[in-house]
């Protein structure tokens, strides 16, 4: 891929897309716009061309905005070099819904995308969705674009996008903090903190592997380690009591009514920008 990239927005999220656009568009000149200068040092040091504005952009270049949703306004009033950008626009921004982003923009390729932190080691989840009018140029892009950072869903209902942004986007941290309290549990009984790590991480990676292979659900999974009356059987029935799949589906159901307000907080001071 030879397109110009411009990610706006290096930090968690952006950042972990670069190994993929280096992988992809090695002919392309990628630049990085941080408001951020200790950011734009970092990826700096990378090799990448740094900036802290978005200057101008050539009409092939894809956009990718990894910014914050609540910094999405002021970015919008602060430039109109995209106005009118025949471009690829890829947003990995929660919430921020693709009308809100053609309005304030003036653009009209967009894709809504939510990928998650694993895109770092190309083994992102990412569910898209892209704007009904779109090129077919553009959303071929932006297929490949996902591809080289991990699995792709497209969607074509934007509503998913909401609780896509709480299961895929969230994901990887819910799994850490669970991993995490496994970790503790290790420490507290004995281990030391290396033993603990290697082997909290070696059964998360073993059991992503067995959920990746062949067509077993998580639950078969689970009920093959669950002896009747056996050791895991009691933890299980421990989080049962508990409720354990009500507090997942509540934590779950708080990020995606978040995502949906983050997304009618930027359409209100979008609106109201276009206004003034
Ligand atoms: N983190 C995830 O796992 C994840 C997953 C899916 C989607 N997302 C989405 O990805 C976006 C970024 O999240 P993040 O976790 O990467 O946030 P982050 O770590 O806070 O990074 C955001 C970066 O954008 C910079 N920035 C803010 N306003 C800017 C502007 N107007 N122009 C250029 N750069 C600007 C920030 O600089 P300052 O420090 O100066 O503010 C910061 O370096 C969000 O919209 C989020 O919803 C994140």
């Amino acid at each position: 891929m030879s397109n110009d990239i411009v990610l706006v927005g290096a930090g968690c999220m952006g950042a972990a897309l670069l190994p993929g656009l280096f992988k992809g568009f090695q002919k392309s000149r990628i630049l990085v716009v941080d408001s951020s200068s200790s950011q734009r040092k970092k990826i700096a040091a990378m090799g990448v061309d740094v900036s802290s504005s978005i200057g101008d952009v050539s009409g092939g270049a894809t956009i990718v905005l990894a910014l914050p949703p609540d910094r999405f306004a002021e970015f919008a009033s602060s430039t109109s070099v995209l106005s009118g950008h025949p471009g690829l626009v890829i947003s990995v921004m929660a919430g921020v819904r693709i009308a809100t982003i053609e309005h304030a923009l003036q653009v009209c390729n967009v894709v809504r995308a939510i990928p998650n932190t694993p895109a770092e080691i190309f083994k992102s989840m990412t569910v898209f969705c892209a704007a009904a009018s779109i090129s077919f140029f553009c959303l071929e892009l932006a297929e490949r674009v996902f591809s080289l950072i991990g699995e792709t869903v497209r969607v074509e209902n934007e509503e998913l996008m909401d609780p896509a942004t709480a299961i895929c986007g969230g994901g990887p941290a819910y799994l850490s903090y669970f991993a995490e309290c496994m970790r503790c549990f290790a420490v507290d009984h004995g281990f030391n903190d290396a033993q603990s790590a290697f082997i909290v991480g070696q059964v998360f990676r073993g059991t992503g592997s067995l959920l990746s292979v062949g067509d077993r659900r998580p639950m078969q999974l689970c009920r093959e380690v669950m002896t009747p009356g056996g050791t895991t059987a009691r933890a299980v029935d421990v989080l049962e009591r508990n409720n354990f799949k009500g507090v997942v589906g509540d934590a779950l159901l708080k990020a995606t009514t978040h995502s949906q307000s983050l997304g009618y907080r930027v359409e209100e001071a979008e609106n109201g920008r276009s206004y003034r």
